[in-house]
């Protein structure tokens, strides 16, 4: 099972081909924006471990659209549509919740100060912008924190890509994002019609049996991915609160 996202790419962080565009660390560990040699590409590692570049990035969009469109499909023009993502990343997924004119709030829950800070600095190109739209509100924490504090039923789509998916976690705590309670208060602060979406490398049974369980309907997403010469495939877990 592949448990990497582009894990051709994750090479020593260290080699010759990289530099590395800037360091942080936080008691997680060290956080770093590298630049490829090789194509220019920047690449985040997150505590040793390569979390997104700004290749391959499908996915990530896809995450976006799917449980945008699952959710909004029977919705009224001009409703308002709010959007919590947990895990800002390189910001492909809050670009494309942006492209979508329906969406009104996006809210953005990202747990390293330094991500966030380097996407106000200016040093991820490829999706600035995102911070400048009157849309988007940034909140630096745990999404799991966050979730907690917010209203029931004030968000109508819920996206998670925090780890590599819940076989391959970026920080162990992460764990408790794939448990049935957590689901449970997502499905709380989800709307009627809402939608979870969940990023993961690799196929969990788990999740999904976990979802079925929680939500009314679920569903996973295979996502076929190239990497130049080499091809896997990506999931996504699309659950929705009520069918
Ligand atoms: C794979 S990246 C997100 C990629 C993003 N979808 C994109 O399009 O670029 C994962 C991000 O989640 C953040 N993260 C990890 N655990 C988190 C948590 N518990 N709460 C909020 N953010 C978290 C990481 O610091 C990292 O920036």
């Amino acid at each position: 099972m592949e448990m990497f996202r582009a894990p051709e790419a994750a090479a020593d962080v260290n080699a010759a081909a990289h530099s590395r565009v800037a360091t942080a660390t936080s008691e997680r560990g060290e956080v770093v924006l590298l630049r490829r040699g090789d194509d220019g590409a920047l690449e985040l590692r997150v505590n040793g471990v390569f979390v997104m570049d700004t290749v391959h990035t499908s996915s990530e969009r896809l995450l976006a659209t799917t449980a945008l469109t699952a959710s909004l499909a029977g919705r009224a023009p001009g409703a308002p549509v709010r959007v919590l993502i947990g895990g800002l990343g390189l910001g492909f997924t809050l670009q494309e919740v942006l492209a979508d004119r329906r969406v009104t709030a996006a809210h953005v829950v990202e747990i390293e100060p330094a991500v966030v800070r380097w996407h106000q600095e200016g040093l991820v190109p490829d999706t600035a912008g995102a911070f400048g739209d009157k849309r988007v509100e940034v909140t630096v924490g745990d999404v799991r924190e966050v979730l907690a504090r917010l209203d029931p039923t004030s968000v109508d789509v819920l996206l998670l890509d925090v780890d590599n998916g819940p076989g391959f976690l970026v920080h162990d705590d992460n764990a408790g994002l794939y448990r049935r309670e957590f689901l449970e208060l997502c499905r709380e602060k989800l709307v009627a019609d809402g939608c979870l979406a969940i990023w993961s490398a690799g196929p969990s049974a788990e999740l999904e049996s976990m979802l079925g369980a929680v939500f009314a309907d679920s569903q996973q997403v295979a996502i076929p991915v190239v990497f130049g010469e080499r091809a896997t495939t990506y999931h996504l877990y699309i659950a929705r609160k009520h069918v």
